[in-house]
């Protein structure tokens, strides 16, 4: 496929870019299966995690998928670095820059991070969730797992549930999914509805089985409740009555809907453990696994961007 430098969100690439990075990741799911590794791939590169928000589930697949693809992988940590003594964004990438390294993984909490660091470093810049805005190894991963379970990425409808307004998942995955035909609905209180920009071409409900009716993926986003202000949800356990999935709601979509969710899950908030745990449905754990293989197939598409 055609190099690609960064990879600072959905918005910029096309179907057939898509595409490609899908059909790679899908053969790294297979050799992460057999326990096979390609350790000649990145030999000799730097990737270095710089993650100023907390991360499990992204950091620690980055790390792996650079380490099985050989490279010398570093996590700084921020908290311990010289950021938290006041150096500001750009002498950090300046600094990094200085150790030439090849791949820059970024988590900011300031939407649009990733994009100015990579302006100003020579290293490929990957973002791996900036604010609100882009989050979009998690979209890729995600239409992986659907893909795989559903035999195609188009033409499905897909129901996106909760806290959407403040859900950079969200938010490249929609793009991703309406870029690739499917019917992608917003399903939430107003409240947690994003204001009009970026969201073209969805349908949005304010009621969980009107939202959920004949949908192939129920996909359910966390309450970021760190980037609420204003109180937009009277209670957790208000909330979990409306918009909760649990088998009750789950049964107004299609009986071969398979559950989705980006962890980190809030059970009993927007996601009960009957579903969540639901070995015929839920498909959480198989979207972690996805998580490895696409951002080894990323990794790989922006490395060799640098040859
Ligand atoms: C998401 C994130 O950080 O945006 N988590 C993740 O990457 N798996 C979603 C969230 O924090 O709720």
């Amino acid at each position: 496929m055609a190099p690609l430098k960064h990879l600072l969100g959905i918005e910029g690439l096309n179907p057939v870019a898509v595409t490609n990075l899908l059909d790679l990741a899908e053969s790294y799911a297979l050799l992460n299966r057999s326990g096979k590794t390609q350790r000649d791939l990145l030999r000799g590169r730097t990737l270095i995690n710089l993650f100023f928000e907390d991360s499990t589930r992204t950091r620690t697949s980055f790390e792996l998928a650079g380490r099985r693809l050989g490279a010398d992988v570093v996590n700084m940590a921020v908290a311990t670095s010289s950021v938290s003594k006041g150096e500001t964004l750009l002498d950090t990438a300046a600094t990094l820059n200085a150790m030439n390294c090849d791949l820059l993984v970024v988590r900011h909490n300031s939407s649009g991070a990733p994009a100015l660091l990579a302006q100003k470093v020579g290293a490929s810049v990957i973002n791996a969730g900036d604010g609100t805005h882009e989050h979009p190894t998690q979209a890729l991963l995600d239409a992986l797992t659907i893909r795989r379970n559903k035999g195609r990425l188009s033409g499905l409808t897909i129901a996106i549930c909760g806290d959407i307004a403040h859900s950079r998942v969200a938010r490249s995955n929609i793009l991703l999914l309406t870029m690739m035909n499917n019917f992608v609905r917003l399903v939430g209180p107003p409240t947690l509805m994003p204001g009009g920009i970026g969201v073209g071409g969805v349908e949005i409900f304010h009621d969980m089985a009107a939202g959920l009716q004949g949908a192939d993926i129920v996909m359910m986003l966390r309450l970021q409740k760190e980037r609420m202000s204003g109180g937009p949800v009277p209670s957790s356990r208000e909330f979990f009555a409306f918009y909760g999935l649990d088998r009750a709601k789950l049964a107004h979509a299609k009986p071969d809907a398979l559950i989705m969710h980006p962890g980190p899950m809030n059970r009993g908030v927007e996601i009960a453990s009957e579903v969540a745990d639901d070995p015929q449905r839920s498909r959480i754990k198989e979207q972690v696994e996805m998580g490895v293989a696409v951002r080894m197939a990323v990794l790989e598409t922006c490395a060799r961007s640098n040859y």
